[in-house]
């Protein structure tokens, strides 16, 4: 059995902690106590249906499997690093917009945060908390990519919008006007 405790941690959310495979850091773990696994468990399905649609996981990490403990409940998927064969975690977008970045790198984040606009609207993939500690930049040899590391799905408990496109798009693009608000506020020369 794999021993994950020590494996180190690159990143901490209000409910899950996030590991990086030492062995392969494309990989990495992240958990949640069972008695607040609500969100993890809605996420494996959604993870399990989008790859029986056959929708690509270009812009949310590639998803490896569960994986099952005593106490906590687990994902392994996709580590997004800052840039290609970096341990370090790509920044939250937060972060990356926090910075003082020059006119070719605003730039540079417009076409990407679009790219993650057009992915969502195409494939139907439904956020269920764009919030902006949860959509992370890393850097490519094409180009920014930016990541949906968490809130994939719809929280309802009939998802209608997961499976009806008109209100999938109605919901993605709702959520999608607040988080560009967030970040028009940390950095206006964004002007997203
Ligand atoms: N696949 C990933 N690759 C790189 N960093 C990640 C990944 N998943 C999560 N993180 C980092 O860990 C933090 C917490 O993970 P998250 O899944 O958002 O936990 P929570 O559900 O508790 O909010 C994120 O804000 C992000 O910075
Ligand atoms: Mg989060």
């Amino acid at each position: 059995m794999t021993d994950y405790t020590n494996w180190p941690l690159i990143g901490q959310g209000e409910e899950r902690s996030c590991y990086l495979n030492p062995d392969d850091p494309t990989r990495m773990a992240k958990f949640s106590p069972i008695r607040q696994s609500t969100q993890t468990r809605r996420e494996i399905r959604y993870f399990n249906t989008l790859i029986k649609k056959g929708v690509p996981f270009d812009f949310i990490p590639r998803y490896y499997g569960e994986i099952h403990e005593k106490d906590r409940l687990g994902i392994e998927q996709e580590f997004i690093a800052d840039e290609p064969d970096s341990f370090r975690a790509a920044p939250t977008v937060s972060d990356y917009v926090s910075r003082s970045l020059t006119a070719e790198e605003i730039a540079e984040f417009r076409k990407a945060y679009f790219q993650l606009k057009d992915y969502l609207l195409r494939w139907n993939v439904i956020p269920a908390n764009l919030a902006i500690s949860n959509v992370v930049v890393s850097k490519t040899p094409s180009g920014l990519r930016l990541v949906m590391v968490d809130g994939v799905g719809g929280t309802e408990l009939i998802p209608l919008a997961n499976w009806f496109r008109f209100l999938g798009k109605r919901k993605i693009e709702r959520k999608w006007v607040k988080l560009t608000r967030r970040l028009n506020a940390i950095n206006s020369r964004l002007n997203l």
